[in-house]
């Protein structure tokens, strides 16, 4: 079996990309720039001051403001996300995933988070979530945001496992990129990804047995 598996948060284990969203279409509107579901499918995996940067170039206002002021659109966009996390209860996790996270404790599967959130540890608290977790990598350290693999090797590197012996799960696009990067074997959520060793349409198919199969098969 897999030493590990590590987990995306915003789209796997609750589905945030919606809060998100609508806190940067806030913003965004304030600066005159119109977003969508679609362009916002891009932000997904993002940093905070990476998605700010994509908006601007979206609405063709890249160069417009300095990096102090993009700090404080940035941190304006997070005070109305932070805010609308108020009404995160457990009940806003994901179909099947808790019972997963139950079942890899059991199996004696290491859990590790790879969220680019600075908000994770929040979120994983405000889920009742964060017991379920034995390592998450820390967002502050990371420089480079998926695509990129780096916060998914920091989750193994945590765990202290081999990435090659872990399967990591993700709802985006570059994530199933960093994950496919870093060596470990991935997981998508979702019907658009491309490139994911396994695809599954929801999170209610994601269960450990499925899994087990994966693993197996793929050897
Ligand atoms: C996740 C989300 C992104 C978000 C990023 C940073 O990767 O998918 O949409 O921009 O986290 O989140 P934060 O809570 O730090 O602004
Ligand atoms: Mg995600």
């Amino acid at each position: 079996k897999p030493q590990a598996i590590v987990f995306d948060l915003d789209g796997v284990i609750t589905d945030t990309a919606h809060l998100h969203f609508l806190a940067w279409r806030e913003v965004a509107a304030e600066l005159g720039i119109v977003i969508d579901e679609v362009f916002n499918d891009r932000l997904k995996g993002i940093s905070r001051g990476e998605s700010l940067l994509r908006i601007l170039r979206h609405g063709g206002k890249e160069g417009v403001f300095t990096q102090a002021e993009r700090e404080q659109i940035a941190a304006r966009k997070n005070a109305l996300y932070v805010d609308s996390l108020r009404s995160l209860t457990p009940e806003a996790v994901l179909p099947g995933i808790k019972e997963l996270l139950t079942t890899l404790r059991t199996e004696q599967i290491k859990t590790g988070l790879a969220s680019v959130s600075l908000n994770a540890p929040a979120i994983l608290q405000a889920l009742q979530m964060t017991s379920l977790f034995d390592f998450c990598a820390n967002a502050a350290l990371i420089r480079r945001s998926k695509p990129d693999p780096e916060i998914f090797l920091a989750a193994c590197n945590g765990l202290h496992v081999n990435p090659r012996a872990c399967i990591g799960i993700e709802d985006a696009q570059a994530g199933i990129e960093a994950i496919n990067a870093s060596g470990m074997r991935s997981v998508g959520i979702g019907s658009t990804l491309t490139g994911a060793d396994l695809l599954l349409p929801t999170t209610e198919f994601l269960t450990w047995p499925r899994l087990s199969a994966f693993w197996q098969l793929d050897k």
